[in-house]
């Protein structure tokens, strides 16, 4: 294992090395000062002490939820099912205003909201605060708890919730998973996001994506495999962000841990020059805004690679 020096923990691989720990999801609830339910996603809640009973969650200070937090002194802890994957990617996008709007709770005896169908809740009182970083640490001390349905947890793991990363991983491991249905997600799935970042994408992060082609195309040896394949995950990674949308987002990067699996273990890739100016014209088309275009050139990446190799992966 490779050791990283504390003054070279930059955030992006920080971020990676820490989603290889489990965790569960919750949906951390409060009241606004005028009675309005709030909360957000969150899977840094942890278990702090049996008695007094105390949990604890992490909120950044940049979320516009800190200050309801701090001036309601109570919250609770919803502790997501695996069937609930659609309201944590709904409580943790910025673009939705009204997070409760159509989702089913009751108040707590402390008055916090309580989400329908958890596996359990926990409603505290803020027993003490601490700023740590860039993020607030709330501590809490529990005053009713309640269990829920008997379902089971829903699993954030590797920047992916886990049921569905590991069930594709499975599949692609056990050679189940169809190229063609492969194929027809990926058309499907980075089509859109192709559209929306020719909508929503900063300059930026175009830069991103087009520094993901510089490296894909740099690390042409047969030696530079980890190397490639790192790129060409970045490649889909930094379209996925372009997009801004947290749901797909999810989506593409479970996508992204299939074409990993796939390129490691099912078919190595080996680098294809041909296919170096599809990539190049779809960053052209996105710097263009041309929504038709960049969705044409990735169809068109897609059907090459396919007609020549039978596999999506260079090879
Ligand atoms: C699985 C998952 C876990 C998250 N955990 C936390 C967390 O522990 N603390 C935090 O501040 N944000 C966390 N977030 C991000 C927030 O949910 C998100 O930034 C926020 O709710 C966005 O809504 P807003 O912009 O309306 O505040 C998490 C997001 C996801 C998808």
């Amino acid at each position: 294992m490779s050791q990283i020096e504390a003054a070279a923990i930059e955030p992006k691989l920080f971020r990676q090395l820490l989603g290889c720990f489990p965790t569960g999801v919750a949906i951390v609830t409060t009241n606004t000062a005028d009675g309005r339910p709030a909360g957000l996603t969150c899977n840094s809640f942890s278990s702090v002490s049996l008695e007094p009973p105390l949990v604890l969650f992490s909120l950044r200070k940049a979320s516009s939820l800190l200050p309801t937090f701090v001036e309601a002194g109570t919250f609770a802890i919803n502790i997501l099912s695996q069937s609930q994957d659609a309201l944590s990617g709904r409580f943790a996008s910025s673009k939705i205003a009204d997070k409760f709007e159509g989702v089913a709770w009751r108040p707590g005896p402390l008055g916090t909201p309580l989400i329908d169908d958890c596996l359990a809740s926990f409603e505290c009182r803020v027993h003490a605060r601490h700023e740590a970083g860039d993020h607030e640490i709330f501590i809490g001390e529990v005053k009713h708890m309640g269990t829920g349905t008997a379902d089971h947890a829903l699993v954030f793991y590797k920047g992916a919730y886990m049921m569905l990363a590991e069930s594709l991983r499975k599949l692609v491991l056990d050679g189940q998973l169809g190229t063609v249905d492969i194929d027809e997600a990926y058309r499907a799935l980075y089509g859109t996001l192709l559209r929306l970042a020719c909508d929503r994408a900063t300059e930026a992060e175009v830069d991103a994506i087009e520094c993901a082609v510089d490296r894909i195309e740099q690390h042409h040896s047969a030696e530079a495999l980890p190397e490639r394949i790192d790129a060409m995950a970045s490649f889909f990674s930094s379209i996925a962000l372009a997009g801004h949308n947290e749901a797909l987002r999810l989506m593409a990067q479970t996508m992204t841990a299939v074409l990993r699996e796939r390129m490691t273990h099912v078919i190595p890739a080996h680098p294809r020059t041909d296919i170096y100016p599809l990539r190049r014209k779809v960053v052209q088309c996105l710097r263009a805004r041309d929504a038709d275009g960049a969705v044409g050139a990735l169809d068109e990446l897609i059907s090459t690679l396919r007609k020549s190799t039978g596999t999506l992966a260079e090879s």
